[in-house]
């Protein structure tokens, strides 16, 4: 498969013409041919949590920026982007963005931090994203708004974009290998993941006092929570049993509770994995990047480096843990789950499905709507076993001029609570809102998953979309960008 082999969505003309599509993939993904607006629409149906009220089903994905200062406080460049995520008439902002609980934790030098001297930067988004979404709604009833906190493991990046500084729970030997990391490189002790879980617990009781409703626990994408979960091969207190591989959360809600006592917590999860994957050196050719294909694997059997992965056969997803940490979530009271899965470092086309590979990507292995249609399948049967969890779904990017018809479909089948909204938020923050209010799809705002606001970061440069949004397609980044993609 290759992006030119791949049939464009924008090609399809209207809802039956993608439903034929649909069909000839072999893929189920549930499609309303007809939209409906004003308050009846299952897009503004409130949802009740204990003693909350999320006032409709669309959510505002987190999605960083890469445009923080040097000491983690926003930038107007971060701001503006808060103020489209209140734009976007969500009622649920699910973290605005991946918020570092330390230096040694952030993913990058421009990425935000919590942190006595960022507070008033923080208090600012939050603030700001409030206005532009009363503008847009007319009220902020019901709006529920949460802080990612994260620590990014093996993916830390601290003080220089091309110097990686990675903190790992257990050697991985393909991850590992991809980073040069040699067999003694020293994992994070019991210790210092005790001292990252009071940092988690700092830093929650600072978004508490500036009024966030929620914080985000991170477990996805490749990042320490998520490694955590996946760690069966890590020794102590925090592996081994999955007991162990959820102590890290667990210390983590713990301490939050006794120390915010109010604070509502929710968790981003991956819930499932696959193994690496890398592009086919056999396919690449004038700088093209081959196929996507999964790294070697037959020798790692059975495999012990993931979550929501099976063993014998690590390309498949097991969602049989997922099912017992929702379990656990389920005990400790927590009920806002958002799930995700894979990562955007080793297999973006499960995390995110796209057209067109980022820079350090691969040519997409399958149709990307297939990857969006794993995604759905994974949230409807977790649901399904769930259903007093609330779930937010992600991935649905990829749908493009079909994405209302389908977050209409799958809130109204109960397949998803809420939908949430990632790149699509970059291009078009609006889209479910104006479907909702009866308004004509802006196609030429519509997300074709360029992957540029892929690519910026992993050059160095604000994240954003460059194709499509003025702001950055007139930034002294655009024509490096460019470039970039010439070479
Ligand atoms: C530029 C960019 C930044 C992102 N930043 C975060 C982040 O900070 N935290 C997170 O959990 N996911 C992050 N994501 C993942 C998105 O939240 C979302 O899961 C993903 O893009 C798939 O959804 P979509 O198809 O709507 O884009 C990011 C994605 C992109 C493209
Ligand atoms: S750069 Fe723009 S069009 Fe491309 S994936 Fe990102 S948001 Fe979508």
């Amino acid at each position: 498969m290759s992006t030119q082999s791949i049939r464009r969505i924008g090609s399809l003309k209207n809802a039956v013409q993608f439903q034929d599509h649909l069909r000839s993939l072999d893929i189920t993904i549930p499609v309303d041919e007809e939209l409906v607006c004003g308050d009846t629409s299952p897009l503004r149906l409130p949802i009740n949590g204990r003693g909350f009220t999320i006032g409709n089903r669309i959510a505002v994905q987190p999605m960083e920026g890469w445009d923080g200062t040097a000491d983690g406080n926003p930038t107007e460049s971060t701001e503006r982007r808060w103020r489209r995520f209140g734009s976007s008439g969500a009622k649920l902002i699910w973290g605005g963005e991946a918020v570092a609980v330390s230096q040694e934790g952030r993913a990058n030098p421009r990425q935000l931090l919590m942190a006595p001297h960022t507070e008033k930067g923080l208090a600012k988004l939050r603030a700001a994203l409030i206005e532009e979404h009363r503008r847009t709604t007319g009220s902020d009833k019901g709006l529920l708004i949460g802080l990612q906190l994260t620590h990014s493991g093996r993916y830390s990046r601290p003080n220089d974009h091309l110097r990686p500084e990675p903190r790992i729970a257990f050697h991985h030997p393909i991850l590992d290998r991809r980073l040069a990391l040699p067999n003694d490189f020293p994992l994070l002790s019991d210790e210092e993941v005790e001292k990252i879980i009071d940092q988690f617990r700092a830093a929650a009781v600072r978004a508490w006092e500036l009024g966030f409703d929620f914080v985000d626990a991170k477990h996805c994408h490749g990042y320490l929570g998520h490694e955590l979960l996946g760690g069966h091969t890590r020794a102590g207190r925090y592996g081994g049993s999955f007991e162990g591989r959820t102590r890290f959360l667990r210390e983590i809600v713990a301490g939050i509770r006794s120390d915010a006592p109010t604070l509502r917590i929710g968790v981003r999860l991956s819930a499932f994995d696959t193994v690496p994957f890398r592009h086919d050196p056999a396919e690449s050719s004038n700088g093209n990047l081959g196929k996507g294909i999964p790294e070697e694997y037959n020798n790692l059997l059975p495999y012990r480096y993931g979550f929501g992965v099976n063993p014998s056969d690590p390309v498949e997803s097991d969602l049989s843990e997922t099912v017992r940490l929702l379990s656990l979530l389920q005990e400790l009271d927590i009920c806002l789950v958002n799930l995700t899965a894979g990562s955007p470092y080793y297999n973006p086309h499960i995390q995110r499905p796209a057209l067109y590979p980022p820079s350090d990507g691969y040519q997409p292995p399958e149709d990307p709507l297939v990857g969006v249609a794993r995604q759905m399948e994974a949230t409807r049967f977790l649901k399904d076993k769930f259903p007093k969890l609330i779930f937010v779904g992600s991935a649905y990017s990829y749908l493009q001029d079909f994405l209302p018809n389908v977050a209409q479909a799958a809130v109204r089948l109960g397949w998803v609570d809420l939908v949430g909204l990632g790149r699509m938020l970059l291009t078009y923050p609006e889209i479910l809102w104006d479907a909702t209010e009866g308004r004509a799809l802006q196609r030429k705002r519509v997300c074709r998953t360029f992957s540029d606001c892929t690519t910026a970061p992993r050059k160095g440069w604000p994240s954003g979309c460059y194709p499509l949004d003025s702001y950055y397609k007139d930034s002294v980044f655009a024509e490096e960008m460019l470039s970039a993609k010439k070479r």
